[in-house]
């Protein structure tokens, strides 16, 4: 452990600050999407959590998290109501003041405490907030694309180098999760599981392949998409990801820094689950089960690209290896978010069990915006099927069978 338990904590902060400390009030108390609270609720909800694990669990004192629970806990007010009420001074002030008390009051601490084995809260809320600082890039994102005009002047189609170079996966037993004391609990423990030989895309599903598709009319084949997701794209009217503005006969899509630009070789970003399964039908191949995809992310080279950047990079080809597995966009898997065997709630019942439902689809590998902590082999996130705000996109696996001549070596 490093000497300074703490150091974690301040390096998030650091980087919450650097992302959302100077957006205008207008947009840090705007509210773009009824499914995301605003940016100014999860400010508040970063700092209540820090103080209710800390200073009100181990420590005993309630008084900088009780009375903001109602405006910032998980369990206080309802989505709906997290979007009034909020002055930027009180909001950063009481950022300042939770962590001004941990510094002063953390070496006081209980060390016997079991969730200060380790520095264990501190690690976690380390990761809380660096989790919590993705999900306000989303916010950040949706405010950019309801800004963003309807239709954008008239641009090339998109290019790239064509289809990704396909990796054979070994596969066997292969041990999934972690007992890392630090991780989440949906990670742990440690497990085998017989994966079969699989070939999986050496790169995620790209802008220019994904437009192929739209120009395709993916969007209008109903023998493509799953009844559910058939059904949601009826009703919400979708004809492309999140984002993305007709351009003449082409595409481009609103960045973070509500600029406009898609290269053809950026992964596409901004699909739901349902989007994702219809592309897999649509090229003849399916969504790597989420032990497939760290099973690939163990035996690959890692690359984390394009963190705190405005959208996701160009991806990488590489023959031998897959890339971009940690980084870049999240990759939908074709698996349900179920416990591992012998999975036990930490720190508390409702980080992952309530979500352990049937409805929720595992992601893996990180964004552009994910912090390199969270981007590990392990991490399993989780959303339902319907939800394309997140920076998600996908790749395709192949069973070997059906690998035929295309296969890479
Ligand atoms: C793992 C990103 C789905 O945002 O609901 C934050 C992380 N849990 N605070 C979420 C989380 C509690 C979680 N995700
Ligand atoms: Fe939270």
């Amino acid at each position: 452990m490093s000497s300074d338990p703490l150091a974690a904590l301040r390096g998030a902060r650091a980087r919450t600050l650097a992302a959302f400390g100077d957006l205008p009030d207008d947009i840090l108390a705007t509210w773009p999407d009824p499914e995301f609270s605003p940016l100014c609720w999860h400010l508040g909800h970063i700092a209540f959590t820090e103080a209710h694990w800390l200073l009100r669990h181990v420590g005993g004192d309630g008084s900088l998290s009780v009375p903001y629970a109602d405006r910032f806990a998980q369990d206080g007010r309802d989505k709906s109501e997290r979007n009034v009420g909020y002055d930027r001074g009180e909001l950063f002030g009481y950022l300042e003041e939770v962590r001004s008390a941990v510094a002063a009051r953390y070496a006081d601490l209980d060390g016997a405490h079991p969730l200060m084995a380790a520095h264990y809260l501190a690690g976690f809320l380390a990761d809380h907030e660096n989790q919590h600082r993705e999900t306000m890039a989303y916010v950040l994102g949706c405010v950019r694309d309801a800004q963003a005009p309807a239709e954008l002047p008239p641009a090339p189609l998109l290019q790239d180098e064509g289809p990704p170079p396909r990796v054979e996966v070994t596969g066997g037993n292969v041990v999934v999760g972690t007992d890392a004391p630090s991780a989440y609990d949906n990670e742990r423990p440690a497990h085998a599981i017989g994966v079969a030989p699989f070939a999986l895309d050496g790169h995620p599903v790209t802008a220019a392949a994904w437009q192929r598709f739209v120009r395709a009319g993916g969007y209008a084949r109903e023998e493509l998409w799953t009844p559910a997701g058939w059904a949601w794209r009826e009703a919400q009217g979708i004809t492309l990801p999140k984002g993305w503005r007709p351009a003449g006969d082409s595409h481009t899509r609103v960045r973070l820094d509500g600029t406009f630009a898609l290269d053809g070789r950026e992964p596409v970003c901004g699909i739901s689950a349902h989007e994702a399964d219809a592309y897999a039908r649509f090229a003849g191949a399916r969504l790597p089960t989420e032990h497939e995809l760290e099973a690939a992310a163990r035996e690959a080279r890692p690359r984390i690209v394009g963190l705190g950047t405005t959208g996701p990079a160009p991806v990488v080809r590489a023959d031998d290896h897959p890339t971009d597995l940690l980084g870049n966009v999240w990759e939908w898997t074709a698996s349900a978010f179920v416990p591992y065997p012998g999975f036990r709630p930490h720190p508390y019942r409702g980080y992952s069990e309530p979500y352990f439902d049937g409805r929720h689809r595992v992601l893996r590998g990180g964004s552009f915006a994910t912090d390199p902590a969270i981007a590990r082999p392990t991490f399993r996130n989780w959303y339902v099927p319907e939800t394309r705000q997140i920076f998600a996109g996908l790749r395709l696996a192949h069973d070997l069978e059906n690998v035929g001549q295309n296969a890479s070596p």
